[in-house]
């Protein structure tokens, strides 16, 4: 059935890919919000922060019902213990993550100047540890999960302000996330915009498909199918895994930049996490 489809929507494809190339971070952005409230019509751009929810009301009271005892209460706790424990050199979180700690989420995955690369938060997590003499933390562990969920808590509300800075470097990590994105891959021979741009709000078997506008507000996410917190990488690993294409490993430098287009893509959306997902 996949096979169908893929055939259905490769002009939308040709043309995404032909208009992007020739745009900036910005042009994407406004592109990519302009198809989808054409698309979408009677839904506001930001209510898609909900994801499938906002595109299909029976899943939306389904989700509501799960959203009055939330099942990432527990993570955001444990997360906040962590964050109030001292590191091993007596330092803490706060003092590592500068003045706005712990609201610092819509700030992440930034540019790392020294580094030249993108570094996500659980990276900046992991390098704050380090420092202090402390072990990282397995990037798809409960740990980070919860430290994770504590900082989405606290970041609610606030706007994704993603910078693509004139860096050279900057653009180049923009640019191999943006072409992640439109790629097919896997023996199904999709790309992540097959299935959330060009066939966005569409069913496919029991799931409706969400828009990729709202995908990087609402993480970590606690979903029925993993029964535990989990990380935007290990949802990256599952879409990449659908359509038999080999996943790569989380935080490897191409999720990093996958996630960095993404999340500039949400930029001015308002941070909703942690969230349930089936
Ligand atoms: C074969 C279709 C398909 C492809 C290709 C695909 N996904 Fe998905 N994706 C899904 C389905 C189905 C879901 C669950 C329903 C939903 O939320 O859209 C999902 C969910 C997601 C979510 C969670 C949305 C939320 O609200 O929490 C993210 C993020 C995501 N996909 C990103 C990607 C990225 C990035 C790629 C490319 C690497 C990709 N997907 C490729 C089918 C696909």
């Amino acid at each position: 059935m996949l096979r169908t489809l893929s055939h259905r929507i490769y002009p939308a494809l040709i043309f995404a890919i032909s208009a992007a190339a020739i745009a900036g971070p910005e042009e994407d952005r406004n592109a990519l919000r302009a198809f989808y409230e054409q698309r979408f019509p009677g839904i506001e751009l930001d209510a898609h922060v909900d994801g499938a929810y906002a595109l299909d009301a029976d899943k939306r009271a389904q989700w509501l019902e799960m959203e009055d005892f939330p099942p990432y209460e527990i993570a955001i706790d444990d997360g906040a213990d962590s964050y109030d424990e001292p590191l091993a050199d007596g330092s803490s979180y706060a003092e590592c993550f500068g003045d706005d700690a712990p609201v610092v989420k819509h700030h992440y995955p930034r540019f790392d100047p020294a580094s030249g690369k993108v570094e996500t938060l659980e990276q900046r997590i992991n390098s704050c540890r380090e420092a202090a003499g402390d072990e990282p933390w397995d990037y798809l562990g409960p740990q980070m999960s919860a430290l994770m969920a504590f900082i989405a808590y606290e970041s609610r509300g606030e706007r994704f302000a993603i910078e693509v800075p004139e860096d050279p470097r900057a653009q180049a990590a923009y640019e191999d996330g943006k072409e992640f994105f439109y790629t097919r891959r896997g023996q199904l021979n999709f790309a992540c915009s097959g299935c959330h741009v060009s066939m966005a709000g569409n069913a496919l078997r029991a799931e409706r498909l969400s828009a990729a506008l709202g995908h990087a507000t609402h993480w970590p996410v606690y979903r029925l199918k993993w029964k535990e917190v989990g990380p935007l990488h290990k949802r990256f690993i599952e879409c990449n895994s659908q359509v038999r294409a080999i996943p790569l490993e989380a935080q490897s430098e191409s999720y990093r930049n996958l996630e960095y287009f993404l999340t500039y893509m949400s930029n001015g959306m308002a941070l909703n996490g942690p969230a349930s997902r089936k």
